[in-house]
C-alpha cells in the first residue's frame, strides 16, 4: 500500500473511496443511515456504503492502538474492493497521530499467501492522507519524517513476519544466514556467518549440541551496524530455532504445530538492525543470532547429558525441549567476548510456554536485573504499540535451577514461574559487567498467534521490532 501525504483539503482530493474515522455520530450527515445499519462507536466496527464510496470506521479513543486498529479495519475492507485509491481526513486530529495511521495501514494491509496455489494478485492501491499544514505541533518536514520513519518500521515488522511465517522446509539455518546476508547488504552493514567448525573451535558446545541431530548445519549470524561517531553500543541477541520439535523430550503433536515460529526472536533482531541502519540511528548496533534446528535422531543430545557452555558453565540437560536457553547461553557469551564496552545487551526469544500462560498471548515478558531499564523497556513497548510487562526475579526461584551434578540444570525443579526461571538461567551467561545492562524479552506469546488481532494478521506479528526501535530512539532523552 502506497501512502501519500498532502495538505490539500479532503474534498479537493480525487479518490475512489473515502475512509471516515468516527468517534461520535452527532456531526455526521449519514448519522441516521449508520444508526439504522447498527453502526456503533466501538473499536473494529465498520460500515461500507458503496453508493457514497465511504468506509466508516469507529474508534473509541485517540490512542495509537484505537486508531491503528480502526485504519487497519478500513484498509482491509478497501483491499477487498477493486478500487485503486482511498483518502482519509486527519485535519481534526493532533498530527502526532500520523504514526498510528501509517503503521496501522502498513501493518494492517500485510498478507501472507506464499503457500496458496492461487495467489491473489497484489493490487496496487494507494491511501492519501490529508493533514493540516499549519498544524500547531508539527510542520510538513516533521510530518514527512514521521511518514518515512513509520514506513521503515512497518517494512521491518513485515519482513520479520514473512520470515517467521515461512515453513521449516523452506527456512532452515542456512536460509536464515543467507537472508541475513541479503539484509546486511541492503542496509550496507557488516556481516559474519559462522558454521559448526567455528562453534566447535570456540567451545560453543551448548548451541552445537542442540543442532546435532538436524540435517541442517547450525549457523551463528553476526551483523553489525557501525555509524561514525556512534553514541552508544547496543547488542541484540536472538533465538533462531528454525524448528523446535522438542528433541528427544519430544513435543506432543499439538504443541509441535506452530514451532516454525521458534525463530521469531532471531527474525525480530534481523529486522530491527535492518531498520536501525535504514533510519541511520546514531548507535553502534550488533545482531547475534543462533540459527539452529532442534530435532531427533541417533546423534541427538540427550536428557542426562552435561554440556559445557562457552563461558565454562556446566549444564545438566534434563529436558531437550528447553533448548532455546542453551543456544542463547552460547550466543550471549559469544557476544560479550567479541563486543566490548556494551551499553545495552538485549535478548529476544520465544522461550517459554509459561510466559504465554502467565501474561497471555499478546504480551511480552520483560526480565532483567535493572528495575529502571525494565520500566523503560515496558514504556517503549507500550509507546510503540506493543504490549509488555515485567516479570520479577527472586532469590527462591533462582535456587530452583541448581543441579546436583553440574553447575546448573536446563530446567527448574518447580512447575511454577517457568518464564522467570528461564530468564534466571540466562542470567548465568551475562557477565558481571553487563548485569545491569541486560534485558531478556520472552516473546513466546505475541510472536505468533493463530488468529488475527487488531492490525496483526493470523500467524507472525513481528513482535519485538517496534519496541526495540522505540527504545533506541529514546535512549538519549
Ligand atoms: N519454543 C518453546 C517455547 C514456546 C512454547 C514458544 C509455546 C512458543 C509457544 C521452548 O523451547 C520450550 O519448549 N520450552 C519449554 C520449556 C520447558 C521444557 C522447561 C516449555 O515452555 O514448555
Ligand atoms: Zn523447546
Ligand atoms: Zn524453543
Amino acid at each position: 500500500m502506497k501512502i501519500n501525504l498532502t495538505n490539500t483539503k479532503i474534498n479537493k482530493i480525487q479518490s475512489d473511496i473515502q475512509i471516515v474515522l468516527v468517534d461520535k455520530l452527532e456531526d455526521l450527515k449519514e448519522k441516521e443511515l449508520l444508526e439504522s445499519l447498527d453502526f456503533k462507536v466501538s473499536d473494529e466496527v465498520m460500515v461500507y456504503l458503496p453508493e457514497s464510496g465511504k468506509i466508516f470506521v469507529a474508534f473509541e479513543e485517540e490512542t495509537y492502538d484505537c486508531l491503528a486498529i480502526a485504519i487497519a479495519t478500513a484498509i482491509k475492507k478497501f483491499q477487498t474492493t477493486n478500487f485503486k485509491t482511498a483518502k482519509v481526513d486527519l485535519n481534526s486530529f493532533d498530527s502526532k497521530i500520523l504514526k498510528s495511521i501509517v503503521e496501522g495501514t502498513l501493518l494492517g494491509s500485510y498478507t501472507f499467501d506464499n503457500y496458496k496455489s492461487k495467489q491473489e494478485k497484489k493490487k496496487k492501491q494507494e491511501l492519501t492522507i490529508s493533514i493540516q499544514e499549519d498544524s500547531p505541533s508539527l510542520d510538513n518536514i516533521e510530518l514527512n519524517s514521521i511518514l518515512n520513519e513509520s514506513t521503515i518500521i512497518s517494512k521491518a515488522v513485515n519482513k520479520a513476519r514473512d520470515m517467521v511465517n515461512t515453513t521449516p522446509g523452506d527456512f532452515y539455518p542456512d536460509v536464515m544466514a543467507k537472508l541475513a546476508k541479503k539484509l546486511a547488504k541492503d542496509a550496507k552493514i557488516e556481516y559474519k556467518i559462522k558454521g559448526e567448525k567455528f562453534l566447535e573451535k570456540n567451545d560453543m558446545n551448548a548451541m552445537l549440541s542442540v543442532g546435532r541431530a538436524s540435517i541442517h548445519e547450525s549457523k551463528l549470524i553476526h551483523l553489525s551496524y557501525k555509524p561514525k561517531d556512534a553514541k552508544k553500543k547496543i547488542v541484540l541477541v536472538g533465538k533462531g530455532l528454525t524448528y523446535d520439535s522438542g528433541g528427544l523430550s519430544l513435543k506432543p503433536a499439538d504443541y509441535m504445530v506452530t514451532m516454525k515460529s521458534d525463530k521469531a526472536g532471531g527474525c525480530a533482531v534481523l529486522a530491527t538492525i535492518w531498520a536501525i541502519a535504514k533510519l541511520e540511528l546514531p548507535f553502534e548496533v550488533h545482531a547475534v543470532i543462533g540459527a539452529v534446528e532442534n530435532m531427533i535422531g541417533g546423534d541427538a543430545y540427550k536428557p542426562d547429558d552435561v554440556l559445557v557452555a562457552k563461558n565454562g558453565t556446566t549444564i545438566e540437560v534434563r529436558n531437550t525441549d528447553a533448548e532455546g536457553r542453551l543456544v542463547l547461553a552460547d550466543c550471549l557469551c559469544y557476544a560479550q567476548d567479541e563486543i566490548h564496552d556494551i551499553d545495552y545487551i538485549f535478548d529476544y526469544a520465544t522461550l517459554t510456554g509459561a510466559c504465554v500462560v502467565g501474561v497471555g498471548q499478546y504480551t511480552t515478558g520483560i526480565m532483567g536485573n535493572n528495575e529502571i531499564l525494565k520500566r523503560n523497556a515496558v514504556l517503549s513497548a507500550l509507546k510503540s504499540g506493543e504490549y509488555a510487562t515485567t516479570l520479577d526475579f527472586n532469590r527462591y526461584l533462582k535456587k530452583t535451577i541448581k543441579s546436583d551434578i553440574a553447575d546448573i540444570s536446563n530446567i527448574a525443579s518447580t512447575r511454577y514461574g517457568g518464564a522467570i526461571t528461564a530468564g534466571l538461567f540466562l542470567d548465568n551467561f551475562v557477565t558481571k559487567e553487563n548485569k545491569e545492562k541486560w534485558i531478556h524479552f520472552d516473546i513466546a506469546g505475541p510472536a505468533f498467534v493463530e488468529k488475527a488481532w487488531g492490525y496483526n494478521p493470523y500467524g507472525a506479528s513481528g513482535a519485538g521490532v517496534r519496541m526495540t526501535i522505540e527504545f533506541l530512539k529514546n535512549i538519549d532523552k
